[in-house]
């Protein structure tokens, strides 16, 4: 899969989070894009928000995806504080040698056009901000905030991002943004509207307990994990293994 694939008004855009070699290996081609995503810090480190990550940690894992992935698009997020000014191009440059074919960056619009001016293909990101967001709730529901987005949301495209990730908004909005821009709009807790969805691995393959509302388990891998290893472990102890 390549970016100029990825358009507006085909068939609907499946995204998936990924952060390792060995899922890597086992969800390539079966969606369009593998996001190695800045959540890596909360499902994987078990840190409280995304800030944590540095660029190093995104460059390791974005290698150990890439060494998976042959069929579909690779994105790495541009992690907390990498995405200034005067470090971005250098950074992201670092993040396309690991094997991304593209770096996400939350918000920013002109961030995005200097990177797009040095060549670099970038996804955007609007709605909440977990890099930046003082609370994980919906954004733009009042009017105020709907049209901020909104603005932010053609900013983005103007600047020359080639998608757009659209989280927890109103699915209205959502639909609004997905009708006013010409590039795919891709969806996690946006409604259906958008021209895609993302949904972090480890959610709809139910490693958890709890998940988010927004999202689905097709999956209880906690369940099953738990069941194989006290099936193990049992069998060990009555010396039935090996
Ligand atoms: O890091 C991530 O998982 C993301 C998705 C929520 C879009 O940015």
């Amino acid at each position: 899969m390549k970016v100029e694939d990825i358009k507006k008004g085909k068939e609907k855009i499946s995204v998936l989070t990924c952060y390792d070699y060995s899922f890597a290996k086992a969800i390539d081609g079966l969606v369009d894009i593998v996001l190695v995503g800045d959540s890596v810090a909360n499902v994987v480190y078990g840190d409280e928000n995304t800030r944590e990550m540095i660029i190093y940690d995104m460059i390791r894992h974005t290698g150990a995806v890439a060494k998976g992935i042959s069929k579909s698009l690779i994105v790495a997020d541009m992690p907390f504080g990498s995405d200034t000014e005067d470090k971005v191009i250098d950074n992201a440059k670092r993040l396309i040698r690991a094997g991304a074919h593209a770096v996400k960056v939350e918000g920013k619009p002109s961030i995005i056009k200097l990177l797009v001016e040095n060549g670099i293909k970038v996804m955007g990101h609007v709605g909440l901000l977990p890099q930046t967001a003082e609370e994980m709730r919906k954004y733009g529901k009042d009017d105020k905030e709907a049209k901020e987005i909104l603005q932010q949301a053609k900013d983005i495209e103007e600047a020359g991002a080639f998608a757009l990730v659209i989280e927890s908004v109103p699915d209205s909005l959502a639909g609004i943004i997905t009708s006013q821009v010409k590039i795919p709009t891709i969806g996690i807790g946006a409604g259906k509207e958008c021209d895609g969805q993302v949904l972090v691995l480890y959610d709809m393959l139910g490693l958890f307990d709890k998940v988010p509302g927004f999202a689905k388990k097709y999956v209880s891998l906690n369940n099953m994990i738990k069941d194989a290893v006290g099936r193990y472990s049992k069998e060990v102890k009555e010396g039935k293994f090996p």
